[in-house]
């Protein structure tokens, strides 16, 4: 896929989701957002970047756990996202984040400036994942640790039908390398070649729980990367690409909803360039 294409299509899609975000995903997405802040270790005074930071649900706790000492830069494709992150800091009182809608393969930030460089959820977005994991690194302070958290394997997440039903109605696949870093040693792999020392990885079994089939299709369909070419789809469309996830699903169905298994690998890596 073009990059720049697949570009364009992250930007503008996670445009649409960033109103629906919040509430498809932020309980969902805890798991990973906890571990990835205990593995960053972050101390009062710290200069952090954030890479990828969507509505902020992990700056905010970036930028408690740094103090007004410290230093957040949270940067993101989507200025929809960064505009729901802004909000979120203002509510919180927080003053020590600044935003600025970056590209995570070039964040226009100067070299070995930062004591931590964080990642929540955004490497399978982006096209050059080598690129993004140097460019986690070129910031920090030699020493500076880096931590990213991407989802697992395809065959541990239960709801990764949504991309070949919404790829087989559109011209380019969304997310086309979605579960490659958490496949196998992969996020070892990158986090080793992008300069980081004896990376350490962990891997969370996760369940995604919905109340009912609207939740469901929401999370999936209108609050997350597919969100674009959601938005082009028509009514019949639709419901046709309804019934196929929801049919996908069906092994996961409990009285009252679902609980749709899922993975979540986190790594973290020293930087010894
Ligand atoms: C699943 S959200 C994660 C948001 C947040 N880190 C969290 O944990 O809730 C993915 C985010 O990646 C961003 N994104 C996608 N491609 C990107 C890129 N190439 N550079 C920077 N951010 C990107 C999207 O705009 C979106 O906000």
């Amino acid at each position: 896929m073009d990059p720049r294409l697949q570009l364009r299509v992250q930007r503008y899609g996670w445009d649409r989701a960033a109103t629906i975000y919040d509430r498809a995903w932020s309980r969902q997405l805890e798991p990973a957002q906890a571990l990835l802040l205990e593995l960053a270790r972050l101390t009062e005074g710290e200069h952090v970047v954030e890479t990828a930071c969507g509505s902020g649900l992990v700056t905010a706790r970036i930028g408690r756990a740094v103090g007004p000492e410290g230093r957040v830069v949270a940067t993101d494709l989507s200025e929809g996202m960064l505009e729901e992150a802004r909000e979120l800091a203002a509510k919180e009182g927080l003053e020590n984040i600044t935003f600025q809608r970056r590209d995570a393969a070039d964040l226009q930030l100067p070299a070995g400036d930062f004591d931590a460089s964080l990642c929540c959820l955004g490497h399978m977005y982006v096209p050059d994942v080598p690129a993004a994991m140097r460019e986690m690194g070129r910031v920090l302070r030699p020493g500076g640790r880096a931590v990213t958290a991407v989802w697992g394997e395809r065959k541990r997440c239960g709801w990764a039908e949504i991309f070949p039903i919404v790829d087989s109605r559109v011209e380019t696949e969304v997310c086309p390398l979605f579960f490659q870093l958490g496949t196998g040693d992969t996020l070892h792999r990158e986090m080793a070649a992008a300069g980081f020392k004896d990376p350490e990885v962990r891997r969370v079994v996760t369940t995604l729980s919905y109340a009912s089939d609207e939740e469901a299709l929401e999370a999936a369909f209108a609050g997350g990367p597919v969100a674009m070419a959601y938005s082009r789809f028509d009514d019949d469309v639709r419901a046709e690409a309804h019934a196929e996830y929801l049919e996908s699903i069906a092994p996961y169905r409990v009285a009252g909803g679902y609980r749709i298994p899922g993975e979540f690998v986190v790594g973290r890596g020293e930087w010894r360039p």
